[in-house]
């Protein structure tokens, strides 16, 4: 056989539907379908694929229309379709992939009619808020053969990419202790957010981000969750939506030895801020210290008129940014695009990627990839709904229940008399 024997020069045509049209579309999925749609990713075992974006959903249509006139051409012809049962619309047309990036709590709800219906799945992080819906959607994924992906962006960032990679390689031994910080601007929670942020907290929305960071990056098995947080600027200070929110992981390795991890968020940080968001951590080794600040990996500028509310002091040119490539042309690049290509290019793989007959096969390996198929999230969903759970708790006046992840399964308990409640039955 000759070394071109086993580049394929096939084509094949992945249709993409969208569920949400928000923030984050515009982020990531709309620069990254404008290129796969066009010039499609390559892969020798598969060829050429291109994705295009063929049909969308959302509450009123009206950023799907605003996108169409905006996109000037870039986006091909999608079909768009709004409540009631916008997701219904979507999946009787012939679209092979669906990505979800509707509001946390609706994810599941979007997520069971894909899976339901055949298609794979791309959903974003936190995939769901339960363990009970994370079964659902792992049956569901098996019994109709597709994959069920979850987008957590922040693995493929080249500085998290090398700090697992110094762990893997023993460079970095034993993580003791760390903490993460991430701080969204006000006009997260105060306007983008405003219409489903009631009974929210930024925890779910963010903080999940280093809990999969921590679980993915030095694996162990999460033993309990603690929470606590503060009220009074999004909502009432004795309501149910969260300002800030302040969560501890306590995880135990396969040596029997244990780490501690403290994860700070909120969503009311000034707007006039530098930065968009404030990431910072630190994990501390047996070894060694890693510190790391996304903000601030090295530019600041600023421009009169500009900076700090059209365009921020500090960017991080890593995640999602716009450029002027050295060759003329214009691009939009980064990990929060990658990650989706990746996606694509896994279920390219397994339905192009070699023989019908081995299919099942391909579909294994790729359900292998712990660091974004549902059924690796368990301990990350673990720690969202016992933080979400404990939040509810302080929310009616009982603040610093603690969650166990126990052999019966996901046990809250309160901070001194009380019932027990079992949250989920079964290994976590
Ligand atoms: N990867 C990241 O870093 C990142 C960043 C921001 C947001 N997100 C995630 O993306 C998701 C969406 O966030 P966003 O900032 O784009 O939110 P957003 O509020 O800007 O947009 C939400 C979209 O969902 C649509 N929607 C709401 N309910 C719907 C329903 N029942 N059926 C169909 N469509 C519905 C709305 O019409 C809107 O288009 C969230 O899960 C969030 O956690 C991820």
């Amino acid at each position: 056989m000759t070394a071109s024997a086993t580049f394929s020069t096939d084509q094949h045509v992945l249709r993409a539907g969208m569920v949400g049209m928000g923030m984050i579309f515009d982020e990531t999925y709309r620069p990254f379908f404008e290129q796969a749609g066009a010039a499609g990713i390559y892969d020798p075992s598969f060829g050429v694929c291109q994705a295009p974006l063929t049909a969308v959903a959302s509450r009123t249509g009206g950023r799907a229309e605003a996108y169409r006139r905006a996109a000037a051409g870039k986006a091909g012809d999608f079909q768009s379709f709004r409540e009631p049962d916008s997701i219904g619309q979507l999946l009787k047309t012939d679209v092979d992939l669906v990505c979800v990036a509707t509001p946390d709590d609706r994810h599941f709800a979007a997520a069971k009619a894909v899976l339901a219906s055949g298609k794979h799945l791309l959903v974003e992080k936190p995939s769901v808020l339960s363990l009970a819906e994370l079964d659902e959607l792992d049956r569901l994924a098996r019994e109709h053969g597709v994959l069920a992906k979850v987008v957590y962006h922040k693995l493929l960032d080249p500085d998290h990419k090398k700090l697992r990679t110094l762990v893997a390689d023993g460079d970095l031994r034993h993580v003791n202790h760390g903490y993460c910080s991430l701080l969204e601007p006000k006009s997260i929670s105060g306007g983008q957010f405003a219409e489903w942020i009631v009974g929210r907290n930024p925890g779910t929305y963010v903080a999940v981000h280093y809990i999969k960071l921590i679980d993915f990056t030095f694996g162990g098995r999460l033993k309990s969750v603690a929470c606590t947080g503060q009220r009074g600027l999004v909502g009432p200070a004795d309501g149910p939506t969260w300002d800030s929110t302040q969560l501890r992981l306590i995880y135990q390795y396969d040596d029997g030895r244990e780490a501690a991890f403290d994860i700070h968020t909120s969503w009311v940080t000034p707007d006039n801020f530098p930065g968009y968001v404030e990431q910072e951590v630190q994990f501390r080794f047996d070894n060694g210290v890693w510190n790391g600040h996304s903000r601030k990996r090295g530019v600041e500028c600023t421009i009169e008129g500009q900076t700090p509310l059209a365009r921020k002091i500090t960017m991080n040119n890593h995640y999602n940014g716009t450029f002027l490539e050295p060759w003329g042309e214009r691009s939009q690049r980064g990990y929060g695009i990658e990650v989706l290509e990746r996606f694509v290019r896994e279920v390219a793989t397994v339905e192009f990627g070699g023989p019908v007959g081995e299919r099942e096969q391909r579909l294994q390996r790729a359900r292998e990839l712990s660091y974004n198929d549902l059924s690796a999230d368990r301990q990350t969903v673990a720690a969202v709904q016992a933080m979400e759970a404990i939040l509810a708790r302080h929310a009616v006046g009982q603040p610093n229940c603690i969650v166990e992840l126990r052999r019966e399964g996901l046990v809250l308990l309160p901070p001194s008399v009380g019932e027990t409640e079992v949250l989920y039955r079964g290994a976590c």
